[in-house]
């Protein structure tokens, strides 16, 4: 009988480091009120010299671990997304998978920036309800302050660092609904960031570069029709979800998401004020905060959602 992809263990991990809108206003031309009301961001944690992609996702992933109950060895495929890896292999899949001491199953990478929990989440509801993988570890780790440039007022004020973890698991019980990930790459122009050593480009700076403006319309746009067709996909109207899980972008992105859905914000779970955006991080780590503040309860039915570079974008339905 084909398992559904229980959740049964989330994660997260956030540097020490806070970086605050007025020390961004120190060195570039802007302001808190400028940040705060165009994004809703105050604040977001920045990695310490020490820290890396895997350091960061081994220690949301023993939370994660921990919470489920599990030993880290029942673990058959680890599956990282992130845009900001330590090497450019061994992927930082394999180097988690050795941080936890496993030594069997599969480890790999997926890029697709910040939609790549949600791409990471279907991958992982694909094996179990194949029957090819039983215990699945999906992480979003990014340590985005490593590409950006500080000097940029147009990115700067966006990015942030951490990872977030979920534990899924094959069983009879409630768990995925449906996953839901597209892409179209006609729009490497409005976002990117070349790697320097292996580009054609003229940017050889290593640094995210983003049309924010004209990224941010095709983002509220195609955020509203994930949402429709997730819906449909599960015959469910609008008032059937509990919880909106958004990619945290932009607070402004995040709102129109919501009103689409008619919810009010009390059922979305931010963390983009504290956080900003850590673009593969930001959908598990809002998930775990909602899930480990008792917000999000068994039974209920949440959605996830994001968009990110390539473009590429997602949803995932779960019954928690
Ligand atoms: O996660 C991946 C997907 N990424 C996103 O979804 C990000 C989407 N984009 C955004 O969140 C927004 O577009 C931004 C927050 C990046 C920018 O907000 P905006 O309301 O779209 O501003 P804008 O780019 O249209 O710029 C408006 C004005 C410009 O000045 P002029 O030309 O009107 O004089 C900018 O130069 O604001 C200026 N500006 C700033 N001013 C103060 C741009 N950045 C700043 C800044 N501080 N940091």
């Amino acid at each position: 009988m084909t398992q559904n992809a229980k959740v049964i263990g989330t994660g997260g991990y956030l540097p020490e480091e806070i970086r605050t809108n007025e020390h961004i206003s120190e060195t570039v031309d802007t302001s808190d009120s400028w940040i705060f009301e165009r994004t809703g961001i105050r604040n977001r944690r920045i990695a310490a010299e020490h820290e890396t992609t895997s350091s960061m996702a081994e220690i949301a992933a023993r939370q994660a671990i921990e919470m489920a109950g599990i030993e880290a060895d029942e673990i058959d495929l680890i599956i990282v997304a992130t845009g900001t890896p330590e090497n450019v292999y061994p992927g930082t899949g394999c180097v988690l998978q050795h941080r936890l001491g496993i030594k069997k199953g599969v480890a790999f990478d997926i890029q697709a920036a910040c939609s790549g929990s949600i791409f990471g989440l279907d991958m992982a509801n694909n094996y179990i309800k194949s029957g090819a993988a039983k215990t699945v570890l999906v992480v979003g780790t990014e340590i985005n302050s490593r590409i950006t440039d500080w000097t940029d007022r147009g990115t700067c004020i966006l990015f942030g660092d951490g990872a977030g973890a979920v534990l899924l698991q094959a069983s009879d019980e409630s768990g995925v609904l449906s996953t839901h990930i597209h892409s179209d790459g006609q729009y490497e122009d409005l976002l990117n960031c070349p790697n320097p050593q292996a580009s054609t480009s003229d940017d050889t700076s290593g640094y995210i570069s983003m049309k924010g403006n004209e990224v941010f319309k095709v983002a509220v746009n195609t955020l509203g029709r994930i949402v429709d067709e997730t819906l449909a996909a599960n015959n469910m109207q609008k008032s059937d979800i509990d919880w909106l899980v958004p990619h945290q972008a932009n607070i402004r992105i995040i709102a129109a998401t919501a009103k689409k859905l008619k919810m009010s914000m009390d059922h979305v779970v931010v963390t983009v004020e504290e956080q900003g955006n850590t673009s593969s991080a930001s959908v598990l780590l809002a998930f775990n905060e909602a899930v480990r503040d008792g917000r999000i309860q068994r039974g209920q039915t949440v959605l996830l959602e994001a968009f990110g570079a390539g473009f590429t974008w997602g949803a995932a339905l779960i019954r928690y």
